[in-house]
């Protein structure tokens, strides 16, 4: 049996494939290359160009390649583009969401690991967020998210798709073996720009520096991208009767500043900035409880530090 990789091709989703391959499961990749990079496939993933919203193909596949279980990551995630334009990821995102879990209705497939993410809380009641703060969320994008998580918790109790949703906090570096990173077009994460800025010797925007936080910008949880496609290996292996809902962080709050000084260590070099206003939509404080996964599937990170996960992400930057 083989499990289909939604949105294989992309930053997470190409990690995720790489730690399934090296555990000698047998993957297949759907993406229709929006987002995703075709230097990112794996050779040992089987891979179909397409979009998950063409029926006839998702069930032509798992057909042919006997699918039993699908992780899903193809999806828009820009909060901001998502304010300005939120029927392009109601389209994308819930519309071809429920395109791929009718197909595995139709079809018998039962297992789905689904990308999920901070962004369903909005501004959190509580700090460390546990999973069962009140979703609230307070852009399109996580608005889309928490409409899928629901759409998932609709399909299992009608159809039984048993499914694991993992809320990412926020997800940076890279493989360490530097074949595979974060790119996107446009970039509007902070390490990656960062990165970009030390290697092509430009200034980075800092949006905010007036939040209630120690030294008034943002304060983020970052979590590294091997760590997290550990969470999801564990996850398939580990679902059974029952759906889950998971955070995914490191129970460790960093500001924009720390990042940057983190950055000035990791790189040697020194990072121009400028302060900006503030970014619309962003909360001020977002630290993760993820003691849910590690008590319940034994989920232990192993790349915690900014220095870890800035390092990685720069031996891959450097490069490309
Ligand atoms: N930031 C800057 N300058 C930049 C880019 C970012 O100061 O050029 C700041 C942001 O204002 C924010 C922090 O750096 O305070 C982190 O910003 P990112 O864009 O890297 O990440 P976000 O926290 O906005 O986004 C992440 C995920 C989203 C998810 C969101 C939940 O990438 O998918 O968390 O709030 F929706």
């Amino acid at each position: 049996m083989s499990i289909l990789i939604c949105g294989g091709a992309g930053y997470i989703g190409s990690h995720v494939v790489l730690e399934l391959i090296k555990k000698n499961y047998d993957i297949v990749v759907i993406d229709n290359l929006s987002n995703g990079h075709k230097e990112f496939l794996q050779k040992d993933a089987r891979f179909y160009e397409g979009d998950i919203r063409d029926e006839k193909l998702v069930e032509k596949i798992i057909h042919d390649e006997k699918i039993d279980s699908v992780v899903h990551f193809a999806a828009f995630s820009l909060v901001g583009e998502s304010m300005i334009n939120p029927a392009k990821y109601y389209d994308n995102n819930v519309l071809a969401t429920f395109s791929l879990l009718n197909s595995l209705r139709k079809n018998n497939v039962k297992k789905i690991i689904f990308s999920s993410t901070a962004a369903v809380y909005g501004e959190p009641q509580s700090i460390p967020i546990t999973e069962d703060n009140p979703v609230n969320p307070i852009n399109p994008y996580g608005e889309t998210k928490i409409t899928i998580e629901k759409m998932l918790h609709w399909f299992d109790k009608a159809y039984g798709i048993k499914y694991v949703a993992l809320r990412y906090f926020n997800v940076a570096g890279a493989d360490e073996s530097g074949q595979i990173g974060e790119a996107h077009n446009p970039e509007t994460h902070l390490i990656p720009i960062i990165l970009k800025a030390v290697r092509d010797n430009k200034t980075i925007k800092i949006f905010g520096n007036d939040y209630p936080t120690p030294d008034g910008t943002c304060i983020r949880d970052y979590i590294h991208v091997t760590d997290l496609a550990a969470a999801h290996i564990l996850a398939l292996e580990k679902l059974s009767d029952q759906s889950k809902i998971y955070n995914l962080g490191n129970n460790k709050g960093l500001s924009v500043m720390e990042i940057v000084k983190a950055a000035e260590i990791v790189t040697g070099k020194k990072i121009n900035y400028e302060i900006a206003p503030r970014r619309v939509g962003d909360p001020a404080i977002l630290i993760a409880s993820s003691e849910k996964i590690k008590n319940e599937l034994g989920w232990q990170p192993k790349f915690c530090t900014p220095e870890k996960i800035i390092s990685s992400a720069w031996n891959w930057h450097k490069n490309h």
